[in-house]
Order: C-alpha cells, then sequence, then structure tokens
C-alpha cells in the first residue's frame, strides 16, 4: 500500500494534506523520516508514525447515516443528490457505499462501508437480517392484515413475499419486519392489503438501531456498542479485527438458551436425541 494512501487512511485526512504531513518530514517508517509519498509499505508489518507516534494500521470503517428524504441510496449520480453527500467531508475520499438501499423518499438507518464482504453479507437475502420499518398510511388496513403478512403476501405482480411481521402502532401507522429486501417491497406489501404509504422509515437492521440523537444528514462511524449489536447477526470473520466484545457480552444464541436456563452443550445434546 501507498505511504499516502495508510497515512490518509490511519488519519482520516485527505490525500493532499497527507501529502504535505510527508513532504514535511513529520511521518516515518520504521523509525526513518520518509518524504515520498509513493514509498510503498506494507500494513501487516510496516510501522507508521506521525511526529514519533505510531499509526494505527487502516482498516475498513463502517457508517451509520439517518439517511434523510430527496437523496438516493448510490453512490454517483448526475441528477440526484447521493447519500455520499452526507458523509462527513473528513471520510469524502474513502470508498464507501451504501449497504441496501433506500428510496430517495425513505428516512432513517443507512449502513456505508468500505467492506465489500461485510455489504455483500448484510444485503444477502440468504443471510435473513431482519429489518423493522414504520410506516405512515392514508388509512388504516383491513383487520386480516397481520395475518396475511404472516402468512407471506403475493404481491400484484405474483411475486411471493416470505413470511413478515406486521405491528399497528395506531390508526395509521405500523412497524414492518421484513427478511428480504426487494424493490420498494414495504409499499408493495401494503399496497396489496390496499394500503398507500406516505411515510417510510427505517428503525433497525438486524439488532442495530439508529441513534436516535443522529439527526437526518448526519453520519459517524460505528461505536463499540453497535458493533456488538451487528455482532449478534456477523459471523466473526466479518467484523473488525481490532473489536473487542464489550465486557459482560454474549453473542445473540448464547443469551437466548441463557435466558432459557440451558448450557450450549445441552442444547447440542437436545438437538442430537431424537422425541419419543
Ligand atoms: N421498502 C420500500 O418500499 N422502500 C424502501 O426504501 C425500503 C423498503
Amino acid at each position: 500500500m501507498r505511504l499516502d494512501r495508510y497515512v490518509s487512511n490511519a488519519l482520516s485526512t485527505p490525500r493532499r494534506a497527507t501529502n504535505k504531513l510527508i513532504r514535511a518530514g513529520r511521518v516515518q517508517v520504521n523509525g526513518l523520516t520518509v518524504r515520498d509519498p509513493m514509498v510503498h509499505v506494507v500494513p501487516s508489518g510496516d510501522v507508521v508514525a506521525l511526529d514519533d507516534e505510531a499509526l494505527r494500521a487502516p482498516g475498513h470503517i463502517t457508517l451509520m447515516m439517518h439517511k434523510p428524504m430527496g437523496c438516493i441510496s448510490a453512490t454517483q449520480s448526475r441528477s440526484h443528490a447521493t447519500v455520499l453527500d452526507h458523509v462527513p467531508a473528513a471520510l469524502q475520499h474513502r470508498k464507501l457505499a451504501p449497504i441496501g438501499r433506500l428510496d430517495k423518499d425513505t428516512t432513517g438507518l443507512l449502513l456505508l462501508t468500505t467492506d465489500g464482504g461485510l455489504n455483500h453479507y448484510l444485503a444477502h437475502p440468504k443471510h435473513n437480517v431482519d429489518k423493522a420499518y414504520r410506516a405512515t398510511l392514508k388509512e388504516a388496513l383491513p383487520a386480516d392484515a397481520e395475518a396475511r403478512f404472516e402468512a407471506g403476501l403475493v404481491l400484484a405482480d405474483g411475486t411471493n413475499c416470505l413470511p413478515a411481521s406486521l405491528e399497528r402502532l395506531g390508526d395509521e401507522q405500523v412497524r414492518v419486519v421484513l427478511h428480504e429486501g426487494r424493490f420498494h417491497q414495504v409499499k408493495r406489501m401494503l399496497g396489496a392489503l390496499g394500503g398507500h404509504v406516505t411515510a417510510l422509515h427505517r428503525e433497525r437492521i438486524g439488532d442495530l438501531e439508529l441513534d436516535p440523537a443522529l439527526a437526518p444528514g448526519d453520519a459517524r462511524e460505528l461505536n463499540a456498542s453497535e458493533w456488538a449489536s451487528l455482532a449478534r447477526t456477523l459471523p466473526k470473520e466479518r467484523l473488525p479485527s481490532a473489536w473487542q466484545p464489550p465486557e459482560g457480552y454474549q453473542p445473540r444464541d448464547r443469551r437466548r438458551r441463557a435466558r432459557r436456563g440451558e448450557s450450549a452443550t445441552k442444547a447440542c445434546q437436545a438437538a442430537k436425541t431424537p422425541e419419543r
């Protein structure tokens, strides 16, 4: 990796500012001052320092965004504002991409990452990461709406949806939890029941909830407790290598067993013993 890229990623500074630091002689590689931004460094072996303070080896970054109305979930567009326009200036040089898509008029939780593997994992329907949405409707839904969601709706074009959950929050507000992410899915599912969505907001992805302190249009890197929430959904290899579980943290399936008073060994034995 080029030295300017390493330093830029570690400090979250734009490449031009980084090059100034390097050319000014403030960056050391393995104890020696290097003034050439194009020198090659090995992140797993070389020690890169700024003013003799070792820098963290650059890695991927993942951001939580409160997506506002009016921008599209794409990395570039000639005609529309994109979610990347809301990434903080200091992180604009990172190659961030949104994980999945929210419609232009949908607000709420959107993750952006430089980690293609994480993006693929969270977006793929086979990994069954559930997503919760709050929808506002023009009119109340029919009495059998919950049962039809649970049974798996068939959309107007014949698409079969996986079973989903619907909770009424008021006459014209519902919470929908989906395990897949088809185009306009919430709007089309509610539409199949005669509902017209006037506002849609994503509240949660897996166990990760949108930080209520994040205003529409704001984005920031995930913190340790948010990684802990995601870790209940993700396999170990998809977590940042520097992430350490907080004290008392238990992965989700172990938490469930603990609540039921079972040990992991007992649960495995029970699964292997045929019912009589
Ligand atoms: N379902 C929709 O209809 N729109 C979204 O933006 C997300 C899910």
